[in-house]
């Protein structure tokens, strides 16, 4: 079942086109890639889903209820939540603070809050931080704060863009980690990122935009053989390294 459906998604600013007539859906439960070269759309299209953009023309919906023209914080209460792609934290809370202020979203409740955010806090490996100022974490940790805190407010689906945008290996690797973590709680994953390293293997499907438009929606596998993403964002050399990496979108069991 899709838990989101993006239908003929259109978002202009005067004469450029950011979106042009976009549909896909977002299965419930799975991990859904949003890729594209710099420019392609990719922050506009989440801006619209989490009502910070009002589409120029075309329907969201989430769990079947159009959320298209609903104002932001509506689209939050109803199970929708981001992170940004420059993290902000709040610099002068601590890591605990930072996360309750998400979980206070969710629940008026001060113990309820914080057994939450600190179930948030420990599922993305920072409890050893509680007590430090988000100001001076390690970019690594500033961007699994960020998924806490999103967590944290108890979404159904959440949107993350570039989660792992400035990550080393290890950090990335951490970042994975937390992604599927939240995948095996039930939570659904829209993810925008240029890191292949992140999202190619854990993928279920993959959306690719390119100058406003939608090229392909397939399966990992199957998006980097496509000639059009090749030349539109990967480049050939890339592209075969990326194959050896893919999901292959054999999960029902049967042998690729
Ligand atoms: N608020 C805005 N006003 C005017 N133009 C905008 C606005 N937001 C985005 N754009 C333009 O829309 C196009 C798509 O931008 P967007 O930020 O969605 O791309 P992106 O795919 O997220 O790129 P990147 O990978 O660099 O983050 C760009 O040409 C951008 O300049
Ligand atoms: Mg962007």
């Amino acid at each position: 079942m899709a838990i989101l459906t993006v239908r003929n998604l259109t978002k202009s600013f005067g004469a450029l086109v950011a979106n042009n007539d976009i549909s896909f859906d977002v299965e419930s439960g799975t991990i859904v890639g949003l890729i594209g070269p710099n420019g392609a759309g990719k922050t506009t299209l989440f801006n619209c889903v989490a009502g910070l953009y009002r589409p120029t023309s075309g329907r969201i919906t989430f769990e079947d209820r159009d959320i298209t023209n609903l104002p932001s914080w509506r689209i939050a209460r109803m199970g929708v939540a981001r992170t940004f792609q420059v993290v902000r934290p709040l610099k002068e809370m601590t890591v605990l603070e930072n996360i309750l202020v998400g979980a206070y979203m969710r629940t008026g409740n001060p113990a309820e809050a914080m057994a939450s955010a600190k179930r948030c806090m420990e599922m993305s490996s920072l409890s050893h931080y509680m007590d430090r100022r988000a100001g001076g974490l390690t970019i690594g940790n500033k961007k699994r704060l960020e998924v806490a805190r999103a967590l944290a407010t108890g979404p159904k689906l959440i949107l993350l863009d570039e989660a792992a945008a400035g990550l080393t290996t290890t950090e990335t690797r951490e970042m994975v980690e937390l992604i599927l973590r939240m995948k095996s709680e039930g939570v659904t994953i829209l993810m925008v990122e240029h890191i292949m390293e992140a999202i190619m293997p854990i993928a279920d499907k993959l959306v690719v935009l390119n100058g406003g438009e939608k090229i392909i929606e397939d399966v990992p596998g199957v998006v980097v053989e496509d000639p059009e993403v090749i030349r539109a964002y990967f480049g050939e050399k890339y592209s075969r390294r990326l194959r050896k990496g893919a999901k292959e979108g054999n999960d029902d069991g049967r042998d690729a």
